[in-house]
């Protein structure tokens, strides 16, 4: 097979999975907006209903008109919700590369955490290597991807246990950050779709699912890595590597 035939293969394959993907994009947002739009016009034409058949509203009226436009405002707020991490990870800016002091990033997202997780008795342990060198990267997202790791491994726990967050220079010269919690654990067969947009066990309206596909976007276009290991019912340990400065030329797009 020539070069040439062979390079316009694999771009004609790299060009369909990215057709597949963009499908799979559209389904998951048709499925997720679909949802609550369905339940905006159910409330809608229950208003209407009401506001048809009496002329002038008694209490209990006037108390399911609340409660139905309570729960539209709730329902374009979670479509708002959608659209706009949708917009974060559509978005991809351009990193910002400057001087990051990590350690200090990671504890202004703990504390954040913090607050919710004292009440469910979830205690956060922090390991900080405070020898970490300063970092060349991009603070604001990688604010966003060590909350969206914290708040999954609170809500992995959800009552009593211990999430534990480790930084370190390892020994390949890169900056480690480990996030470990002692939560329900990750089933074999997720752990390759945990990372697929809008993959989310969590019920109904609690999880968009784009959490961790927009973390794995951000580690890569800061040039890291991402991996997780986990056991159903122990745990679980996300481990990001970063470099310490983006090589020249990287992933900057
Ligand atoms: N620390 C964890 N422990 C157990 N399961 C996890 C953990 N982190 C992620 N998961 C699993 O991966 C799924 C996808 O996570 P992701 O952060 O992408 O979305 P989400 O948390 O469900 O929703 P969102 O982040 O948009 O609110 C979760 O629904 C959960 O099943
Ligand atoms: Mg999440």
């Amino acid at each position: 097979m020539g070069e040439k035939y062979k390079w316009y293969l694999d771009e004609r394959i790299l060009q369909s999975q990215k057709l597949a993907s963009i499908g799979e994009l559209s389904a998951g947002i048709a499925h997720e907006i679909n949802n609550p739009l369905a339940i905006i016009r159910q409330e809608a034409e229950w208003l209407q209903h009401i506001l048809k058949n009496k002329e002038v509203l008694d209490a209990r009226g006037v108390e399911e008109l609340k409660s139905g436009l309570h729960q539209i405002i709730q329902e374009v707020d979670r479509c708002k919700d959608i659209t706009h991490r949708l917009l974060d990870f559509a978005r991809k800016r351009k990193p910002v590369i400057q001087a990051v002091e990590l350690n200090k990033i990671i504890e202004d997202m703990a504390l954040l955490v913090e607050r919710e997780a004292k009440h469910n008795n979830i205690k956060i342990i922090r390991q900080y290597d405070a020898n970490l060198p300063l970092i060349y990267s991009d603070g604001p997202l990688l604010r966003q991807v060590v909350l969206n790791l914290l708040n999954n491994a609170v809500h992995a726990i959800q009552k009593d246990g211990d999430v534990t967050i480790t930084t370190c220079l390892s020994e390949d010269n890169t900056i480690d950050l480990i996030v470990s919690d002692t939560g329900c654990g990750i089933p074999k067969e997720h752990l390759d779709k945990i990372f697929d947009p809008f993959f989310t066990t969590k019920p109904e309206g609690k999880g968009t699912g784009l959490g961790l596909s927009i973390c794995l976007g951000i580690i890569q276009r800061l040039g890291g890595r991402i991996s997780v290991d986990s056991a159903v019912g122990q745990g679980t340990t996300f481990t990001i590597k970063l470099p310490r400065q983006p090589e020249a030329g990287g992933k900057n797009e």
